[in-house]
């Protein structure tokens, strides 16, 4: 039996899968009403704005996606129930963070928000409705789904109701999100109802090539994500430790970096030795396979794994701990620029960012940190480091009182200039374009000499840095 065409599509959760992945889909069928949910109702207001600038997540190219679906088959909603029951189809999109207690704490996803979707969809639906799990999900989820959408097979109108699950986990990269979706290396389909895979192939068949559409089995599409962020994250962690043995060797890991990554069966992406691995995905479901592992009895592969997330950590401490060593092993009171707080460039993301642990580390030994970043809103800073933002001291005043009594403190700098001002050392985090072309000659003038330039990014050339006057540390530079 063919498929029966999908006619209106419902995401719940309009976070940064849901809002790009929908809009993407609905710019892409013009025959699909397509409507993304949320029980956040600034965020939905935030989709729904006129002007585009203010849109919740910031992704190259994603504006002009929204404004052209949103004037036609795109709607954002807090209307839940509505939504679903209007729907052939439902994607769950919403947050699966890591447990903070209970069973599985700091390793086990935390899938109260899942379950509760899959909640509200058995209460709601009505007719065949196939649910796509797009969340990241840990392996036999959609057990869970299923098991609770069987309960609910009748209506509590008495009408039949069916359900199908499939699993279509996303594979975007945030700052790429609307390239990755127009042009996917692959989309992964697992289920077990071959004409509700097949009808899911049919949407994303309105613009990628049927050759890219994969399909498996449910556990294996769910494992395929889990593994393919794993293998992702482990060559961060193998290049971050190859950095550390060349700063100690007087080699260079970005020479390094391109003599392995010429090697076809290595491959040159993803070989960026940097301050540790960010974003909502890596260290979540790593830990997420860590625990799966330890369930089934394979400690082994587990603490294999588990590995690559403390190299990352530690990866993090050593440069917070770099920069206190280089600015003669004491940062009380001293003024320190950070550019980047973002988990990288082209994104306003700071979920898990590096920036936030080594910001930590160093507002711990007293240091006072003003921040830059181009997208990331200062309140956001303050969440992340929990601590509310100070006022910006005068640049040509000495140590206070206060900053010598070990404080730490931060403030949000509006320019990298005003960032740099009085400043003894200036730490890049995050691979911003801009921070690619900053004049140095200018701004060493600014920061109190001896001032250090610490490039966890590998984006300012040694050589103009040297010009400056100023002291250099790059990742992986044996010889900076
Ligand atoms: C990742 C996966 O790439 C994506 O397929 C999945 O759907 C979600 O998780 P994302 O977290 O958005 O995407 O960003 P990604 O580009 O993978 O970068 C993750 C982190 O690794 C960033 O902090 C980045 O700066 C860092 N990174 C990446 C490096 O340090 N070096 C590199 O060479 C590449
Ligand atoms: P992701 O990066 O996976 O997209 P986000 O945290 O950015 O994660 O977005 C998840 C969204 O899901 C949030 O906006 C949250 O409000 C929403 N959400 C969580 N649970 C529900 C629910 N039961 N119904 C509707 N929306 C939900």
């Amino acid at each position: 039996m063919p498929a029966a065409p999908i006619r209106s599509i419902c995401c719940i959760g309009a976070g940064y899968v849901g809002g790009p992945t929908m809009a993407v889909i609905a710019d892409r069928c013009a025959d699909i009403q397509v409507t993304v949910v949320d029980i956040n109702q600034a965020r939905i207001d935030a989709w729904n704005d006129p002007d585009l600038s203010k849109l919740p997540v910031y992704e190259p190219g994603l504006d002009a996606v929204v404004g052209r679906a949103r004037s036609r088959n795109l709607r954002f909603s807090t209307a839940v129930d509505e939504a679903i029951a209007a729907a052939d189809m439902v994607f769950i999109s919403v947050n699966t963070p890591t447990k903070t207690k209970g069973l599985g704490a700091g390793q086990a996803s935390d899938l109260r928000w899942v379950e509760a979707c899959a909640r509200q969809v058995a209460k709601s639906a009505q007719g065949h409705t196939i649910v796509v799990e797009k969340s990241t999900l840990p392996v036999r989820t959609a057990e869970a789904v299923k098991a609770i959408l069987s309960a609910a097979q009748q209506s509590d109108h008495g009408e039949p109701r069916s359900f199908a699950v499939l699993s279509n986990p996303e594979f975007l990269a945030e700052g790429t999100a609307v390239r990755d979706l127009e042009s996917p290396d692959r989309v992964l389909i697992g289920g077990e109802h071959p004409e509700a895979i097949d009808a899911l192939a049919s949407v994303y068949g309105h613009w990628v090539p049927q050759e890219r559409i994969l399909r498996t089995n449910l556990w294996s599409s769910e494992l395929s994500k889990l593994t393919a962020n794993a293998f992702l994250a482990q060559r961060i962690s193998s290049i971050n430790s190859v950095a550390a043995l060349c700063e100690a060797t007087g080699a260079d890991v970005r020479e390094v970096a391109r003599a392995i990554g010429t090697d076809s069966r290595i491959g040159p992406k993803f070989l960026n030795a940097g301050p540790g691995f960010g974003g909502s995905c890596f260290q979540k479901d790593i830990l997420n396979l860590v625990y799966l592992c330890r369930h089934f009895g394979l400690p082994e592969v587990a603490d294999y794994w588990e590995s690559v997330v403390n190299l990352n950590s530690w990866q993090q401490h050593r440069i917070a701990r770099t920069v206190v060593q280089k600015l003669f092993g004491t940062v009380t009171g001293k003024r320190l620029a950070i550019l980047g707080f973002a988990f990288k460039a082209d994104t306003n993301d700071t979920r898990e960012a590096p920036a936030i642990r080594i910001a930590r580390d160093l507002l711990e030994e007293g240091a006072q940190l003003a921040i830059h970043d181009p997208k990331v809103e200062s309140e956001q800073i303050a969440r992340d480091l929990g601590l509310i933002a100070s006022e910006a001291p005068d640049a040509e005043s000495g140590p206070t009182r206060a900053s010598l009594s070990g404080e730490g403190t931060w403030w949000p700098s509006a320019s990298v200039a005003d960032a740099l001002d009085g400043a003894d050392g200036v730490l890049i985090l995050t691979e911003w374009n801009e921070y690619r072309q900053l004049d140095w000659s200018d701004l060493a003038q600014r920061m109190r000499q001896p001032a250090w330039v610490f490039d966890a990014r590998s984006v300012v050339s040694r050589e103009a840095i040297h010009a400056a006057g100023l002291q250099l540390w790059r990742v992986g530079d044996g010889d900076a």
